[in-house]
């Protein structure tokens, strides 16, 4: 690792996990002496994201990530080690030292310079005769010239290596043009242009990079559209199109359309907070991107079946993380850029104003399904609708809405309050027995949460996190004699964690859960935090750390010896001529 251990203690020392964690999640402090709050990495009503201010670690028993302030901001802003490390630098107002990269950190950069003088590239061909036909394509859609300064649109032009060719000029190799996803690898091993013939739109992050592109066919065909594929640089799960521009705006909401050509349209009509996510439907990954920059979204998609169907899974998405939601109807229109085009921009904002909230557009999408002309059918609306509103967990906006319900049914108020109460508290009742049963199973939480890291051999694992649990809160045991290689664990995730840990303090590093954050995955991370907050006594830690060493041993052999039995019985099986 190139950046200094000295520096990354004093960044540390200076980056008060509580201060940092408090940036982003609300906490509030309980019995104990931890901090709680709502796990910014999944969706949860109920606080199982902790953080110790003791031990500067946070961990969620929910979702099983943890780490130490490094790892948290890698995980919340989506940073590798070294930008990690700049971002908490800056914070502190610490000077970086000279030299941080890590190979993959100065792959990544150079990829993000890449797709930065690509996208001037394409910029640039907007004005040779290569770009006539997306300059004509720009004007048939109305996009206007500030438009495409402030998105940076471009034209791939229609030919096989103009922009591999430029790129070369600007000496980025054929390989760093490959992994970038700009270029395709042709039968006889040459190298050919990923994007031909599109109008190009650089899809940016929030701190400014160019982490991919996204390119539409002139006219009509197939695709529509061509995306980057994903790279060191372009994760399309966690971007959105144009939140490096909407998050300026000062509009207090963010409005979510389907299209990139709906986005420059409501742009181009004064709606500076339009973004678009990248051709799949809302994820929550996205959901917490726009979480960080506004409480309100609107939601404008398409108005065909596929839109109302994606607009109701974003609601759930938004909703629980205290998103409030409003959706636009827009009569007589498909999108957003057909009804500016076609009823004008004040029309735009009418509508904007009107939209109704989230309650509104559920209440009214369950009433369509019922025929409210038949008592039966009436019930079953009331049914459903009082279910609805038992879910609010604002008591007030509970009333308000049954009051709403009984007038539009004519049944008197109180009783429908009264439902709508009774039904809440079976949600509360039920939703809180759920955690108790949760947290009472410890067969589960002795497994880690992520998938991939499951034990097939919990009695081995057990012991392989008690010898890393020792490991790592007193290193001077280093020294014990007959500590077994990694390959000997019955886990490969746990070997890797025991690896690495043993080759930090052997070389004598410093082992927190800042410095392991560059040389372990997310998950890993996670495990070892997990395996960190279970209890261990120090007293007794030589004794312990030999039982573990004997039952990792022991279990290993029933493994091998496992194996060895199978191997000797098939082969008395082949002599004996069992088989065929
Ligand atoms: P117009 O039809 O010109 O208004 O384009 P649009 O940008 O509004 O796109 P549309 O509403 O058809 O699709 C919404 C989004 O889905 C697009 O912006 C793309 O991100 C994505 N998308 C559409 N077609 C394709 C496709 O063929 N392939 C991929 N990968 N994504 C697509
Ligand atoms: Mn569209």
């Amino acid at each position: 690792m190139a950046i200094p251990e000295k520096f990354i203690q004093d960044l540390v020392d200076r980056s008060d996990i509580v201060d940092v964690v408090s940036g982003y999640v609300r906490l509030s402090k309980r019995s104990g002496a931890n901090l709680f709050g709502l796990c910014p990495f999944h969706s949860e009503k109920t606080p199982s994201f902790s953080v110790s201010p003791d031990k500067q670690i946070y961990h969620c028993f929910g979702c099983g990530k943890g780490g130490g302030v490094i790892g948290f901001i890698m995980e919340i802003e989506n940073l590798s080690y070294p930008e990690a490390v700049a971002f908490l630098a800056r914070r502190a107002g610490m000077q970086m030292p000279e030299e941080t990269d890590s190979a993959e950190g100065r792959k990544r950069s150079r990829m993000l310079a890449l797709n930065k003088e690509a996208a001037r590239w394409f910029y640039s061909q907007l004005s040779a005769p290569a770009g006539r036909g997306a300059v004509a394509y720009i004007q048939r859609r109305g996009i206007s010239p500030a438009m495409v300064k402030n998105f940076g649109l471009g034209a791939a032009p229609d030919s096989w290596e103009g922009l591999r060719d430029a790129m070369r000029e600007k000496g980025f190799t054929e390989n760093e043009l490959f992994d970038a996803g700009l270029v395709k690898r042709g039968k006889n091993g040459g190298f050919y242009d990923a994007f031909r013939n599109r109008l190009m739109f650089p899809v940016i992050d929030v701190r400014g990079n160019v982490i991919g592109f996204s390119g539409r066919i002139l006219g009509d065909g197939e695709p529509k559209y061509l995306n980057s594929p994903e790279t060191l640089t372009f994760n399309k799960s966690r971007n959105l199109f144009a939140m490096n521009l909407a998050k300026k705006s000062k509009s207090g909401y963010i409005i979510l359309s389907e299209g990139n050509i709906d986005v420059v349209s409501l742009h181009q009509a004064g709606f500076d907070s339009a973004v678009a996510s990248l051709g799949t439907s809302l994820t929550p990954e996205q959901a917490r991107l726009i979480s960080r920059y506004t409480s309100e979204v609107i939601i404008a998609y398409d108005s065909d079946g596929a839109g109302l169907k994606a607009s109701q899974r974003a609601i759930g998405i938004l909703e629980k993380l205290d998103i409030k939601v409003r959706v636009l109807r827009m009569e007589g229109a498909k999108d957003p850029d057909e009804f500016i085009k076609t009823k004008g921009p004040e029309a735009f904002r009418k509508l904007l104003e009107g939209s109704e909230n989230q309650m509104d557009y559920r209440l009214r999408a369950i009433r369509e399904k019922y025929d409210l002309n038949v008592t039966e059918q009436k019930s079953d609306y009331l049914r459903e609708a009082v279910d609805l509103l038992s879910r609010l967990p604002d008591e007030v906006r509970r009333q308000v809405y049954a009051m709403d319900l009984a007038r539009e049914l004519g049944l008197p108020p109180d009783v429908i309050v009264n439902d709508v109460e009774r039904r809440r508290k079976r949600v509360v009742n039920s939703a809180y027995r759920e955690v108790q049963k949760q947290q009472a199973r410890p067969e589960k939480l002795l497994q880690p949460t992520a998938r991939e890291l499951h034990y097939d051999d919990p009695a081995s694992a057990a012991a392989e996190e008690g010898l890393i649990r020792l490991l790592y809160l007193e290193p001077a045991l280093i020294g014990t004699p007959g500590l077994p290689p990694p390959e000997d664990f019955s886990a490969p995730g746990l070997g890797r964690i025991y690896g690495v840990l043993r080759k930090r303090i052997e070389a004598g590093q410093h082992i927190s859960t800042d410095h392991l954050a560059g040389e372990l995955s997310g998950d890993e991370l996670g495990l070892l935090v997990s395996i960190l907050q279970k209890p261990e006594q120090l007293s007794r830690s030589r004794q312990s750390i030999s039982d573990y060493i004997s039952k990792i041993e022991e279990r290993k052999q029933l493994r091998d010896g496992g194996t060895d039995l199978m191997a000797l019985r098939e082969q008395l099986k082949k002599k004996k001529g069992y088989e065929g």
